[in-house]
């Protein structure tokens, strides 16, 4: 498949984040992991795809996620979030918050369901994204930007509700294969000055995990140790209250299928999905699909309940999404027709509404949660 030619701007810019992954390779022997040079390609301060001024998100960007697809995502899980609030608590914390898309639709529903946060913090990695949604958030709730915080590493506790959408898959992942007796794990070498994959014998946390798997010879598939520390940090942060993390994956029967025996991983670039991870490092985004099971498993060890797990579909449904499309009358064609084409994307089995799933962790509460009223998963983990 033919990619889109960047500028020679964002080519120069390419070449800056490979030189700089290139001097870290060399640096450490020749090798580092494939997590290391997710963390490198995405994150690397001023150069990483989401750390520099990349437009990432949205039509002009690489890939648009539910919160930029259409507002009912948001005025749908505003339900879930005031449901939640009510049951005794008054702030809200959104990990990975992009474009700050999702907290401008929470907020101003929530204003207008009663339920404004308190504080409404954002836990994000991305300096170049903390402005963007001070951006957003400036111009759609003036008036509540006194009550957003930006933090970029976890508080030291927290209690209220959590959200995460689309960000454990934005986590460093390992990679490992199966080659015979042997358990391999991908890094990354330079080979003519070019980066490509470097297989060596698995040891430490990445050999621990794919053992545990069983996988079959040939199987190659990506483990993210990353995003299950991450949800073991809140769990340790978590005081009281309940977390939703909403992306793709499946739990470990399905994500170990023999399907997927070339792993999970995946870059977007201007709207092309694809499977190369070394095309144009800082300009593309890398990402792999959630293993539902080990993010609960996580969650599990560090004394969280998982409350509900539900696909996309299914949460949006249980919280009303129906009754928050009948606000826009069926006649008036201009206004409804573009919003059913927008729940056709986040709900069908074909788009968006089968693949992505809701897993919600909780402590010291014990409300049943309206998004898992009906078709709760949690059995499949
Ligand atoms: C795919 S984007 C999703 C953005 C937004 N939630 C949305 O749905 O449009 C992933 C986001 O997660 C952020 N991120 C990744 N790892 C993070 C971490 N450990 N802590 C906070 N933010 C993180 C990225 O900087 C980026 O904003």
């Amino acid at each position: 498949m033919a990619l889109p030619e960047p500028t020679p701007e964002a080519r120069a810019h390419s070449n800056r984040v490979a030189e700089h992954i290139r001097g870290e390779i060399a640096a450490s022997g020749g090798w580092i992991s494939f997590a290391r040079y997710m963390e490198l390609a995405l994150y690397a301060p001023g150069l990483g795809y989401y750390s520099a001024g990349a437009r990432k998100l949205g039509k002009a960007g690489d890939f648009v996620t539910a919160p930029e697809i259409s507002p009912l995502y948001g005025l749908t899980l505003a339900r879930q979030v005031k449901q939640a609030l009510e049951a005794g608590f008054e702030d809200v914390l959104e990990v990975g918050a992009g474009s700050g898309a999702l907290a401008a639709t929470l907020l101003e529903e929530l204003e207008r369901a009663g339920n404004v946060p308190r504080n409404y913090l954002i836990l994000e990695l991305s300096a170049d994204l903390r402005e963007r949604s001070r951006d957003t958030l400036a111009a759609t709730v003036p008036h509540l930007l006194e009550r957003v915080a930006w933090l970029n590493r976890l508080p030291p506790v927290f209690s209220g509700v959590v959200l995460g959408n689309e960000v454990l898959d934005a986590m460093p992942a390992h990679v490992v294969r199966v080659q015979g007796e042997k358990l391999e794990e991908g890094g990354v070498g330079v080979r003519n000055d070019r980066l490509g994959w470097s297989w060596r014998l698995a040891s430490g946390g990445p050999l621990a995990a794919a053992r545990t798997l069983k996988l079959p010879e040939g199987y190659r598939t990506e483990i993210q140790l990353a995003a299950q520390g991450f949800i073991r940090s809140l769990s340790g942060v978590l005081e009281k209250g309940v977390a939703f993390f909403v992306d793709y994956g499946f739990p470990q029967k399905e994500y170990y299928h023999p399907q997927r025996k070339d792993g999970t991983l995946m870059c977007h670039y201007r709207h092309h999905a694809h499977a190369d991870p070394f095309f144009l490092p800082g300009l593309q985004d890398i990402t792999s699909h959630v293993d539902f099971s080990a993010i609960a498993g996580a969650a599990h060890e560090g004394g969280l309940e998982v409350a509900g797990y539900a696909s996309q579909a299914q949460f949006l449904v249980n919280c009303g999404i129906t009754e928050v499309m009948s606000r826009t009358p069926a006649e008036d064609g201009a206004k409804f027709l573009p919003l059913a084409n927008q729940a056709d994307r986040l709900m069908s089995p074909a788009e968006m509404g089968e693949l992505f799933k809701v897993i919600a962790f909780a402590r010291g509460f014990s409300r049943p949660l309206l998004g898992f009223g009906e078709g709760d998963r949690r059995s499949a983990l």
